[in-house]
């Protein structure tokens, strides 16, 4: 099972045990994990789970699609490795990916 890192604005880490298939937020919201919210169950129609994916995992998940990048824009405190983690599907290939969560989050 790929290992995922939340990591919290104040700092607190958060390592999960995700399945393959699920998105990068149900592995965060089953594992309790503060700051993932997931409003809308994962439509992307809130983004209450947005995170920073860490560059150099950027390269093994899906770009951002016209919709969430659409979401993102009315997100608070957004970089350019802003992602709405319920578009991203857990792959072995992100085994230790480090998800930041932003200050607006927590
Ligand atoms: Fe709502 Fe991701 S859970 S946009």
């Amino acid at each position: 099972m790929p290992r995922i890192v939340f990591i919290e604005a104040s700092g607190k880490e958060h390592v999960v045990e995700a399945k393959v298939g699920e998105s990068v937020m149900q592995a965060a919201t089953s594992n309790m994990v503060p700051g993932i919210l997931a409003d809308c169950g994962g439509s992307c129609t809130c983004a209450t789970c947005h995170a920073y994916l860490d560059e150099r995992w950027a390269d093994k998940v899906t770009k951002v699609s016209e919709d969430e990048a659409a979401m993102i824009d009315g997100a608070l405190d957004t970089q350019p490795n802003s992602r709405l983690t319920c578009q991203i599907s857990v792959t072995e290939a992100l085994d230790g990916a480090i998800f930041r969560l932003p200050v607006s989050q927590y």
